[in-house]
């Protein structure tokens, strides 16, 4: 997956060069398969699914654990990653994201068995990135340390808010100085790959105080950031507070509001929108989570993660979407007894695999690329399908989009609309689709 910049970067630090080094040593190894460059690659996402308190807004896949026995899970994980690497035939892993739940309550011989495990199956170069997401907490930084021994080169805090209030009000387990703290030890170790999640939009906020929080942030942040509005989740504690009129609901326009007066204090402090929520400086990019608005090839291991890849044999080209099953016990017992815990396998169609690559690359701010649509569809171009449409046309005409000789994309004003551009874009790939010559490529 090309990304500019990001790959480019030298590792200063010495967690990550000694995590490098004893990467090297095990692609040098006896035994190790050194697969062509040129063969199937993907990106690997691991969930953790545990917790240590349920956060009011959640609705992710996470568990409280009772009674967690860490070295089961842990062979849980290595086996699920060494079979799905050898049923998708991926020879090389260009990058491993720790995902959860709070993968930092993992060991970090979790972290370093998962990636010995790729390492011995597949290619894992040395300068992959491996990110691992760090709740901030008020233990000491050896245990990040640790996981930068064990391969992590890149940690996402999910610091949320600087307003000790709203931390309560999320159910949040840390304060903002605790948060700041944790920003402040992973940077030493991690230095320009640290990233932070900071949400917006939520009940009762006012846009001055959040743009103050974020004005805070820059004098504290490194070279990443995410933006996340709040999506109130039904089956969620804040849910229930707001139903119950215990809590106001989330203004939508203050919302709307904060994120484009955030994406321009973020602009003018040299960041770069490169996606919807993501801003980075210093060609900082997050490489894994450009697979997915690429849509690259990517394995996912662990509780209720997500995939996409084409499985190999049996003459099998159409790519998958993958569900691992949900609840990690049953998810224990199916990897023990299968190899993996894949609960849905559901084969994309062609025009779902092209509706995917429109959706998430217009998210990016380099957009579809011609070359990049072609790998997809050979045959109907962007030209072909929006060329000449007359809505689509309009939106060209309003500034929102940009249709030219490099491909299509959203201009800085229509990335903060793009659910609404793509109320007009789907639908016009999908007369395109019905209506263009019978093609004789099969599969996906
Ligand atoms: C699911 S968490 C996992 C990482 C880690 N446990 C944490 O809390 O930061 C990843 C990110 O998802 C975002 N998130 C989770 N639920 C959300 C929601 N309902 N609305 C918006 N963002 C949400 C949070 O900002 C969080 O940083
Ligand atoms: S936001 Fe993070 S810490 Fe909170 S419940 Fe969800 S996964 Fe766990």
């Amino acid at each position: 997956m090309a990304l500019p910049g990001a790959r480019a970067r030298a590792w200063g630090w010495t967690a990550a060069a000694r995590a490098a080094q004893r990467r090297r040593r095990m692609e040098g190894a006896g035994g190790s398969p050194s697969p062509e460059p040129g063969g199937p690659r993907a990106a690997l996402y691991v969930h953790w699914p545990y917790c240590e308190k349920r956060c009011s807004y959640c609705n992710f896949n996470k568990y409280i654990p009772q009674g967690l026995e860490e070295a089961a899970m842990q062979k849980c994980l290595v086996t699920e990653a060494q079979t799905l690497l050898r049923l998708s035939g991926v020879q090389r892993v260009e990058s491993v994201f720790f995902g959860g739940g709070t993968p930092s309550l993992a060991s970090p011989h979790t972290v370093a068995a998962v990636l010995d495990a790729v390492a011995q199956t597949a290619h894992l170069p040395a300068d992959s990135e491996v990110t691992l997401e760090a709740n901030p907490t008020s233990a000491p930084a050896s245990r990040l340390a640790e996981f930068g021994a064990a391969g992590v080169n890149r940690l996402s805090i999910g610091l949320q808010s600087l307003d000790d209030t709203e931390l309560r009000l999320l159910g949040r387990t840390h304060s903002a100085s605790d948060a700041l703290r944790t920003l402040a030890e992973a940077r030493c170790l991690f230095p320009g790959r640290v990233s932070v999640d900071l949400m917006l939009g939520l009940p009762a906020q006012q846009v001055g105080p959040w743009l103050g929080q974020l004005q805070e942030l820059l004098h504290h942040c490194d070279d990443h950031l995410s933006l996340y509005q709040l999506s109130l989740e039904r089956g969620t504690t804040l849910f229930a507070q707001v139903q119950q009129g215990a809590l106001p609901a989330p203004d939508p326009e203050l919302a709307a509001e904060m994120y484009e007066r955030g994406r321009a204090v973020l602009r003018e402090a040299g960041f770069r929108q490169y996606e919807v929520s993501n801003f980075a400086r210093n060609g900082a990019l997050s490489t894994h989570n450009w697979t997915y608005w690429q849509c690259g090839q990517y394995l996912g291991i662990g509780p209720g993660a997500h995939g996409r890849f084409m499985p190999q044999g049996a003459g099998g080209h159409t790519r998958e979407a993958r569900i691992q099953t949900l609840e990690p016990d049953n998810w224990m017992k199916e990897v023990m007894r299968f190899g993996h815990g894949t609960r849905k396998r559901v084969p994309l169609g062609r025009l779902e695999l092209l509706e995917e690559v429109l959706a998430l690359g217009l998210r990016t701010d380099v957009g579809i690329t011609h070359q990049h649509w072609e790998q997809f569809e050979p045959q109907l171009t962007l030209w072909d399908m929006f060329g000449a449409n007359k809505e689509v046309q309009e939106l060209l005409e309003r500034g929102l989009l940009q249709l030219d000789h490099r491909g299509l994309r959203c201009s800085w004003k229509g990335l903060a609309v793009l659910d609404s551009l793509l109320l007009t874009l789907l639908p016009q790939l999908q007369e395109a689709w019905q209506q263009r010559a019978p093609s004789p490529v099969p599969g996906g």
